[in-house]
């Protein structure tokens, strides 16, 4: 297990209140900070573009986070796009696929908003989507077998969904699928870094750079395991090895896929933070998350008037206190102990509303965080639902 007051000494925020919304968004080390600083006031240049010595230092900067990244993933760096976020990695796939009225989807009732809509929005091209259900937060890989059909062109689904953190069995989905010749995705917003994500049973894996990998927000990837399949969803410059106006020759990817000014400091700052995930160890991150998300659920439990939705041993709870709206309960938290809690559908409506409430709350863990945050937390709730009781039997 690693240091966890030095590791939060490169996370200032920590010390002026109590964060447990990491799954929504994590902390951002010095390390990530200090190099953004760094490429803005030493280097600062275009990327890929430029024979000048800044152009060509921010160059080898923002590829070295590609390079990062695929050890990181154990993948070649080629089969790696940057992005803005999950979202677009998602989106990426969703409009560089070729779609035929009648081609089909699979994806499931997990899904967050992002691994949804642009499947939904396929159907205006004749595209049909199934959904299948899930078995107490777990997907059940035979009900996805028996879904598959000769139409299905691709199978996506949550490594996590960000309701439950409950950790989906996608090696063997990923096995199911290829036998039947079909593609997987993966969105791994709540995975990557989180826990070790091996690719090889992965087509598509989209990736978050501002959750698990501690790096800033806007910044994203998409993994490929064969790039050919998608074609561009946007063109610009910076794409191409020729242009007249009669014919284009496009670069191979990854820079194919990356036309345009990307974001050059984000993805710069990506770079050490992946270093600081890695030195800490998934494995580690994984255990630690697991068992602070325990602690938070034996102590929630055990409180008179709370729901929990999650199952235990996943680093994400979901709950509610009787008679209160979970964002009125969100915000007493933050102004009793600075508890900061995510409140509301979190972007996952479908899998929300099965609860036939008015969302959630939500806590969740990094790898940063200590017992005293979670035990901070229960005693809250604990004293919220109290003085709930109390006010109702006046
Ligand atoms: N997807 C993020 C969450 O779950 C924003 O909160």
């Amino acid at each position: 297990m690693y240091d966890l007051n030095s590791l939060r000494q490169e996370f200032p925020v920590l010390s002026k209140c109590v964060y447990l919304d990491s799954a929504s968004t994590s902390q951002t080390p010095r390390c990530s900070v200090d190099a953004m600083c760094e490429y803005f006031f030493e280097y600062a240049a275009n990327h890929g573009r430029g024979a000048h010595h800044l152009a060509r230092k921010t160059t080898e900067k923002y590829e070295e986070t590609r390079a990062r990244l695929g050890r990181f993933l154990n993948v070649s760096p080629d089969h790696l796009i940057f992005t803005k976020n999950t979202t677009d990695s998602v989106n990426t796939v969703a409009n560089g696929l070729s779609w035929k009225r009648g081609d089909e989807i699979i994806t499931t009732w997990l899904e967050h908003h992002s691994n949804l809509l642009p499947w939904m929005m396929l159907k205006k091209k004749g595209v049909r989507v199934t959904i299948v259900p899930h078995e107490h937060g777990y997907l059940n890989p035979r009900t996805i077998q028996e879904s598959i059909s000769k139409k299905t062109r691709l199978i996506a689904v949550t490594h996590m969904p960000n309701i439950l953190g409950t950790v989906q069995p996608v090696e063997q989905i990923g096995r199911i699928a290829h036998d039947a010749g079909v593609p997987l995705l993966v969105d791994g917003a709540q995975s990557v870094g989180h826990f070790p994500v091996d690719v090889t049973h992965i087509d598509y894996l989209a990736i978050p750079g501002h959750k698990g990998l501690l790096g800033p927000q806007g910044t994203g990837a998409l993994y490929m395991k064969d790039p050919e399949s998608l074609r561009c969803s946007i063109y610009g410059g910076g794409m191409v090895v020729s242009v007249s106006h009669k014919r284009v020759e496009f670069l191979p990817p990854p820079s194919r896929f990356e036309p345009g000014t990307p974001n050059i400091p984000g993805v710069i700052g990506l770079g050490p933070a992946i270093d600081l995930v890695s030195s800490l160890g998934v494995r580690n991150i994984h255990a630690h998350e697991r068992s602070l998300g325990n602690r938070m659920y034996k102590g929630l439990e055990e409180i008179p008037g709370v729901s929990i939705y999650s199952p235990p041993g996943t680093g994400v709870v979901s709950f509610n206190v009787a008679g209160k709206n979970p964002d009125e309960c969100a915000r007493m938290l933050d102004e009793h102990r600075k508890i900061c809690v995510r409140s509301g559908m979190h972007c996952a409506e479908p899998l929300a509303s099965t609860y036939h409430c008015e969302g959630t709350i939500r806590a969740s863990v990094g790898c940063y965080t200590v017992p005293a945050e979670v035990d901070a937390l229960i005693e809250s709730v604990r004293a919220l639902t109290e003085r709930e009781m109390a006010t109702g039997s006046r």
